[in-house]
This record gives C-alpha cells, sequence and structure tokens, in this order.
C-alpha cells in the first residue's frame, strides 16, 4: 500500500496554485513531476562535484565519474539487462531509436522489410520511413482495432523470411493500451528477425525484464521515470550493439584516433560520443531507487484503481466518447466530448487548475484511424489522487456546459 499524502508531500510541484485553484497534474504521460530526492541530487552534483567524467586524475572528475557509473548499475539492475555495458545513455527515447535506426541503415538492403504499427508514436515511425528511404527496405504496419489494440493475426501474417527488424511500444501514449511484446518479440524471433521497443510509456508503470522479455533494443526516457529531461536509456542486446556502426563520432567514443584510421572503444563507449547529461544520469539513478522503493506492482494496482475511479465518471457524462478502451491500459485516458475541439476543452479547463495535453499526441496515424483532429487526454500518476478526478470531473462538465 501507498502512502498517498506522504508521497505527495515529496513533490514540491503539486503544492501550488494555478489560477487560483490547486494544481490538478494531469499530464504524466507527456512528463511526470520530480520528487524532492532527485532534486536534491541535481544541486548536490553541481554545488559539490561537478566535473567531466571518464576523463580526469582529479577528485571530482572521479567523484562524478562514479556516480555516473553507479547510474548505470542502477539502470541495468533495474531493466534486468545481463551486462552493464548493454545500457547506453542518450538524450531520451528518441535519440535512442534514431540512434538504432542510423546503425541499420549500413545493415539493410533493398527489399529487406521493417514492421511498426498503427499505434506508434511518431519517434516510433519517422526514423524507420527515413530508414526505408535510404536503404530502399519496405515499412509495413500492424493494424489496430476499434478498441485500440494491434492485430496480432494481421502481425503474424506480416511476418516473413524478408523481415528484418520489428518497431513497436510497449504502451501506447495516446490511448494507453498496453501491447502483447513478449508475443511479439517471440513471432519475430522465430523467423529471425530482431525486436525494438519504444518504452517511453511503459517506463514509469511496468518495470520491464530485458532477459525475460529476451528483446533485442528497449528505449526509453528518464523523465518518465521521475527523472529530469534530456537523459535516456537505450539497452541492446551485447551481440546487436557488436554489430551496430556507431550513430556519433567525437570524444569518448575512440580506442585510437589517427587521419589514417580510427578505431571506435568498446561498449558501451562506442555509443556515447561527447560531454553526456552527466548529472542527468545521476539523478536518474536517484529517481530509480525512489521509485523502486515504492514498488512498482504497488504503483501500477494503484494507479489502476485511479484509472477505473476516471473512467468510470468519465463515461457518465453525456456525449463523451472514450478511445482506447483494451483490456490491458496504463492509466491513460483519451476522450472527446461530442464535437467540441479538445483544445477548447483544455484551455478552459486550465483556467480551473487542470493540467491535461491535448491535440494529435504526436500519434497522428491513431487519429486517422478514429477520424478525429485530436483529443483531450488525462494521465495519471502514483500522487495523484481520487479527489483530484473529481475536482477534474467537475471542471469538465463546467466546461463543456460553457462550450455546448
Ligand atoms: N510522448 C509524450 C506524450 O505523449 C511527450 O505526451
Amino acid at each position: 500500500m501507498l502512502d498517498i499524502d506522504k508521497i505527495r508531500s515529496d513533490f514540491p510541484i503539486l503544492n501550488q496554485l494555478i489560477h487560483k485553484k490547486p494544481l490538478v497534474y494531469f499530464d504524466n504521460a507527456a512528463t511526470n513531476q520530480k520528487p524532492q530526492v532527485v532534486i536534491d541530487a541535481i544541486v548536490d552534483y553541481y554545488s559539490n562535484y561537478n566535473a567531466n567524467i571518464h576523463r580526469g586524475v582529479h577528485t571530482l572528475s572521479q567523484l562524478a565519474t562514479n556516480a555516473f557509473e553507479e547510474a548505470r548499475l542502477k539502470v541495468k539492475a533495474h531493466m534486468n539487462a545481463e551486462n552493464s555495458f548493454e545500457i547506453i545513455f542518450t538524450s531520451g527515447t528518441t535519440h535512442g531509436i534514431n540512434l538504432v535506426a542510423s546503425g541499420y541503415s549500413q545493415l539493410l538492403h533493398i527489399g529487406d522489410e521493417v514492421i511498426v504499427s498503427e499505434m506508434e508514436h511518431h519517434s516510433n515511425i519517422v526514423p524507420w520511413q527515413m530508414l526505408c528511404e535510404k536503404t530502399g527496405a519496405i515499412l509495413r504496419v500492424i493494424p489496430m482495432n476499434e478498441l485500440g489494440e494491434l492485430d496480432m493475426d494481421a502481425y503474424v501474417k506480416l511476418l516473413s523470411d524478408k523481415t528484418k527488424m520489428v518497431f513497436v511500444n510497449h504502451v501506447s501514449n495516446a490511448l494507453g493500451t498496453i501491447n502483447p511484446i513478449q508475443f511479439i518479440i517471440d513471432q519475430a524471433h522465430k523467423i529471425g528477425a530482431e525486436v525494438l521497443i519504444d518504452g517511453a510509456q511503459a517506463a514509469g508503470h511496468i518495470k520491464a525484464d530485458m532477459q525475460a522479455l529476451d528483446v533485442d533494443y528497449y528505449v526509453t526516457s528518464a523523465h518518465k521515470l521521475c527523472g529530469p529531461t534530456g537523459v535516456g536509456v537505450l539497452y541492446g542486446k551485447e551481440k546487436c550493439l557488436l554489430k551496430l556502426p556507431p550513430y556519433q563520432g567525437g570524444g569518448e567514443m575512440i580506442k585510437e584516433v589517427t587521419f589514417e584510421k580510427t578505431t571506435y572503444a568498446d561498449l558501451p563507449h562506442k555509443f556515447e560520443a561527447g560531454t553526456p547529461n552527466i548529472c542527468g544520469v545521476i539523478a536518474f539513478g536517484v529517481a530509480l531507487d525512489y521509485l523502486n522503493e515504492l514498488g512498482f506492482d504497488n504503483i501500477a494496482s494503484y494507479e489502476d484503481e485511479l484509472l477505473s475511479y476516471a473512467t468510470e465518471k468519465l463515461e457518465a457524462i453525456d456525449g463523451l466518447r472514450i478511445y482506447g478502451t483494451a483490456a490491458q491500459k496504463t492509466a491513460v485516458i483519451s476522450f472527446n466530448v461530442s464535437d467540441i475541439h479538445p483544445f477548447d476543452i483544455g484551455t478552459i479547463i486550465d483556467k480551473l487548475g487542470i493540467a491535461v495535453r491535448t491535440g494529435h499526441h504526436c500519434a497522428q496515424p491513431i487519429m486517422n484511424f478514429y477520424n478525429i483532429p485530436g483529443t483531450v487526454r488525462a494521465s495519471f500518476a502514483f500522487y495523484n489522487t481520487k479527489e483530484e478526478i473529481d475536482l477534474f470531473i467537475s471542471a469538465l462538465k463546467r466546461a463543456t456546459m460553457m462550450l455546448s
């Protein structure tokens, strides 16, 4: 059981008024808030041991390097990777996906096929389209159904000996659907294809186990795990990362440079050119400690309770339609009310202290599927409460009355 009052006191941002109303922060799918321990870790780093890593013999550099590498070990443990060198720090999920796509531009050939789903964030579509343009590979798409679930029969039919890679999100950012990634991975492996899972939206809710999933690549962002923005993780199996050419050239990623030839550093440094977000990585490690102490199972079951409570209240509103009613969902609700534009609802309820996201959520194919311009999206975190959902529902009723 989580002590929600105690948890809320760990998040200073929650205790404020917006337009003279208590802040109700329901935009957690975009980014979630940061506990005081994470904020303190950032201040501590810049106050006491800011230095570049892997470069200096001096004390501050050693302290920073140790803290950075300790964070890598925390991420390894959190994701249950076999080796710490399979954890590559990036600037976020988008960076991780582009890193892999860039490498595959040298590994794919004309006529090869790659598969995405209709439910992806643009960051898990556009890099693969660019990859196909460069290589002559063909992009195939797993369709979804009206509930917002992927059609697994259609997926299996798309797989063939031409399929080289499959890219699917663990959880849809726009609908909250939890996709059957174990099935997707197992089926792809049967025909020798590799799988990259976009875990950005699953991150704060589901603890994904790399070895149990047997996934080839898994990408995620720290800022969806109560960590800072500008930090992410690319997990890759050793054998996959070894064959993948480097993404960026620069310092740190080399073994030896001459004008005749450069040799590359071993993993993970081969993919970590330049000075990384040192402070962000260290603070990310602290965020993981915080969340693991609360327990991901506790977080998921409390968020499920919020999801059921809010779903029931929303369904009782006349003219409201929820998009994404899959059996397996995280605490994300996308909806519209009659033909009111989502932006208008978002703007009015902001004046009442409620933060939600409106628009296409960087998932235009989903909006095209439902033939809508966008939705209002409320997304909950473990520090939200049923009382906040009540405030949201009454603000929503007020807004829809004004706009009808
Ligand atoms: N991908 C983030 C969202 O869904 C930004 O809002």
